[in-house]
């Protein structure tokens, strides 16, 4: 684990790669981790199509909107492979289609989903030798072979089938035990840099894919989670973001039971890992939040006072047909214990709406609910049928028009929320971590512990860092952002 590795000069060094990311944070440092793999074998990353021998997108099917992306991306590449590169589809659409990405993008070599990540190196060997040997007999045939890297065909070590088109699909069964753990992380940013805690997700909400894409839930050691706090801190980092599609069912494998710790304790140890001074996590559920990561947050000054609940609807009938085992009152509890934290936590949220059979009352619910709870951001979306979620079963009886005018409806709610929730700042003292400057606008560019960005400017001398952290007073504020000046 480091910053940017650098290639591996043993590993023939001339390869390149091209890694375009789609989604969430867990892609995103899924990425990270396959780009420090991969540079470990000798590959150098580019930053175009044109550059690359390899390429390859990791791959979000949260909606059908990002599902499309990636075909779109795939859709004229003959050229490309004419060219001689190669194209991976990795990630949740290539857990999801699996094989049939082959039919839809036929240019494709590898598909593979984030449980076999772990065999990329050999799933990448086993493609370049059969490509070699695929170029020299292409005259030969133009059909396509399939080649399946599972554990009997690699222990086995039969070598791949020759064809026109060659294919490898890591494609793990998602009931694996394994995280994809890597001491080659490339974090992008040398500051702040995320650790998954948690793998898959066994909620199985009736709308979502993830349980299907990332499968069953799986937590690392508290002790290696540690771990790699530590070295980060060793490496300069002082903000750490735990990641996992529901932290809060965190479960510590260690085998010792006085080690064990719950979610909230791994929360508060990470917090006082010294050099580390500010902690966030994602994703909550509402669930599974316990009081003692409040208790966590006000024991610990560098647990961020913010946290993502993501609420999904106001209407106590439609998230139990979203089957998101809480009720709207029991979200509000939980609210409720934020809000007597010691210090003010910010709350912001994801909300659905247009799901099956959703009323204009359940739809009146939830604009309510934004009002009640105060949130400082809202990640809003139209309800997307997924493939296998229990939800496809049901009657989409909304149509598109509608879910986009509730849309509109509830982000221009969320709007006026958050102009009179963000214009309170002005005139506070708010600590920032400096995270670049906006030279168009002569701005420095921070954020909170609370998550806001807040845009500041300084004296010419002052010439704040990237990664420092800097007090600034705020002088002004917009519906998304604050503005404010360095104090010196
Ligand atoms: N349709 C619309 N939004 C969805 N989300 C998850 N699945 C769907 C879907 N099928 C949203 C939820 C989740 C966020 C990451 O994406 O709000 O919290
Ligand atoms: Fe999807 Fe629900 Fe799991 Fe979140 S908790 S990843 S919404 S199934």
């Amino acid at each position: 684990m480091s910053g940017v590795p650098q290639s591996n000069p043993q590993k023939s060094p001339q390869k390149t790669f091209y890694l375009e990311t789609f989604g969430c944070q867990m892609n995103v440092h899924d990425s990270e981790k396959v780009i420090g793999t991969l540079v470990q074998e000798g590959y150098r990353q580019v930053e175009s199509v044109e550059q690359a021998d390899l390429v390859l997108y990791n791959t979000c099917s949260i909606r059908d909107k990002a599902e499309q992306k990636v075909f779109n991306r795939l859709s004229d590449y003959k050229k490309y492979k004419k060219q001689g590169k190669m194209f991976g589809v990795l990630g949740c659409v290539a857990q999801q289609e699996g094989e049939k990405i082959f039919e839809r993008a036929p240019y494709v070599s590898l598909v593979a989903g984030s449980a076999s990540y772990n065999n990329l190196p050999q799933m990448l060997q086993q493609l370049e030798e059969a490509e070699l040997a695929a170029r020299e007999k292409a005259s030969l045939r133009d059909d396509a072979a399939v080649v399946t890297t599972t554990e009997s065909t690699r222990e086995a070590g039969l070598p791949p089938r020759d064809a026109g088109l060659v294919r490898i699909t890591g494609l793990d069964d998602r009931e694996t035990d394994k995280c994809f753990e890597t001491e080659f992380t490339a974090r992008s940013n040398p500051h702040r840099g995320y650790i998954t805690i948690i793998e898959g997700c066994d909620k199985f909400c009736a709308y979502c894919v993830v349980p299907y894409t990332r499968g069953k839930e799986r937590s690392r050691t508290s002790e290696s989670v540690l771990a790699e706090a530590r070295q980060m801190a060793h490496l300069g980092y002082t903000e750490i973001q735990l990641l996992g599609q529901n932290v809060n069912s965190y479960k510590d494998p260690a085998g010792n039971s006085s080690a064990r710790k719950t979610f909230a304790e791994l929360l508060a140890a990470v917090g006082e890992v010294p050099g580390i001074r500010r902690v966030r996590f994602t994703t909550s559920h509402p669930r599974d939040f316990g009081r003692d990561i409040v208790d966590a947050i006000d024991a610990v000054p560098a647990l961020c006072d913010h946290v993502h609940l993501p609420v999904q609807s106001g209407s106590t009938r439609v998230l139990d047909a979203m089957q998101r085992l809480y009720t709207r009152d029991q979200y509000l509890e939980r609210i409720a214990w934020m809000k007597a934290a010691k210090r003010e936590i910010s709350i912001t949220t994801d909300v659905i709406v247009g799901f099956p059979g959703e009323t204009e009352a359940d739809f009146a619910e939830t604009l309510d609910l934004l009002e009640e709870v105060g949130y400082d951001a809202v990640f809003a979306f139209k309800y997307s049928p997924r493939p296998n979620t229990p939800s496809l079963k049901l009657d989409d009886a909304i149509p598109d028009a509608e879910k986009a005018r509730r849309l509109e409806v509830l982000m221009a709610r969320q709007r006026e929320i958050q102009i009179t929730r963000y214009k309170k700042y002005i005139g506070t003292k708010c600590e920032v971590m400096v995270e670049g400057r906006n030279e168009a606008r002569a701005q420095w560019i921070g954020r909170t512990s609370h998550n806001k960005t807040l845009n500041f400017t300084a004296p010419e001398t002052a010439n704040p860092k990237p990664g420092a952290y800097v007090p600034v007073i705020v002088t002004g504020s917009f519906p998304n952002s604050l503005l404010g000046e360095l104090v010196i």
